[in-house]
């Protein structure tokens, strides 16, 4: 039987985001804003509006910014207090709620995405849980781990969060084929690949970011071996997990931004500035006139 229960969330960051260098030489990519909030504090805003009370960060060298991001900081907070800036005292308040508590787990050696999930397990156990990888932002009306932990608890299997991607990209992502549609934005999957080169794709269907897996997980990557890129993949662990039980891909109601490359980040930076509540009115009259002189 299924726990349909999904109280645990994993963020995979201990990546060095080599491609933001040097700004992420010494800070985490994963603190760098969007606008006022940094990528991991989004990332952990959506996972508990789905659920989430346990976050697991699996973390590296250069990431202890990440932690203390989510603890307190008496001393900025007494001097806060000490001048009455009540408001910025509970935007520092609302980073994280009292019921959430973080678990941090180093990953000693960078070999892959599902090296680090893997590195979850001791807290996970058997249950269910959500991967949120928080380079890829998905701004939705409804969050998107949460429309999955719906999905979840309808089809009772783990479910992977979909976009079709541009033909020729399909060697960035791990690319899903499916074996019969089960509905407009779900699918139960036959296999996925990792980062197969476009001639070779079984479609255009990405995973971007988002995993509900069950616990059973934990055995395949314990098994697989180096997959793409040297690297103990994700990907090959699911791919061994659905002969085992079902999988399904469901593409997400949301618009999703890849972080992890400058022109995305750049285009949520403009996009969230636009809807910012108290920036955006002002931002969207210097963008109009400014994009006017061009
Ligand atoms: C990882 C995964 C890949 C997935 C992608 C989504 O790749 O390995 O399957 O499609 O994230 O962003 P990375 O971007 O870390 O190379």
């Amino acid at each position: 039987m299924t726990n349909k229960t999904v109280k645990t969330v994993v963020f995979p960051v201990a990546g060095r985001g080599t491609r933001f260098l040097p700004a992420t030489k010494a800070s985490p990519k994963e603190m760098l804003p969007i606008v006022d909030k940094p990528l991991i504090q989004y990332a952990v805003d959506e996972a508990l509006s789905a659920g989430a009370e346990t976050l697991v960060f699996i973390t590296g060298s250069s990431k202890r910014a990440i932690e203390d991001h989510f603890d307190t900081d008496a001393e900025l907070e007494s001097v806060l207090q000490a001048q009455g800036k009540e408001d910025l005292l509970a935007t520092l308040h609302g980073i994280l709620p009292s019921w959430a508590t973080c678990v941090y787990i180093r990953q000693s050696a960078p070999l892959g995405l599902g090296h680090a999930v893997l590195c979850a397990r001791p807290v996970v156990g058997d249950a269910p849980f959500m991967v949120h990888l928080a380079d890829d932002l998905i701004d939705a009306s409804v969050p998107c781990l949460r429309q999955m932990v719906d999905v979840f608890a309808a089809q009772g299997g783990s479910v992977l969060g979909v976009q079709p991607v541009p033909p020729q990209d399909t060697d960035k992502y791990g690319i899903v084929s499916l074996e019969r549609q089960l509905g407009p934005r779900i699918g139960k999957l036959s296999n996925i690949v990792e980062k197969p080169k476009p001639a070779e794709a079984p479609s255009n269907l990405a995973v971007v970011g988002r995993y509900l897996l069950t616990g059973d997980i934990f055995n395949d990557l314990a098994k697989i071996g180096r997959g793409a890129g040297g690297e103990i993949q994700l990907t090959d662990g699911i791919a061994r997990l659905l002969k085992r039980q079902p999988v399904f891909a469901y593409e997400f109601e949301g618009k999703r931004y890849d972080c992890g490359s400058k022109l995305g980040y750049l285009q949520a930076t403009v996009e969230y500035g636009l809807k910012h509540p108290s920036l955006g009115a002002d931002f969207a009259v210097y963008l109009k006139n400014f994009v006017s002189t061009f």
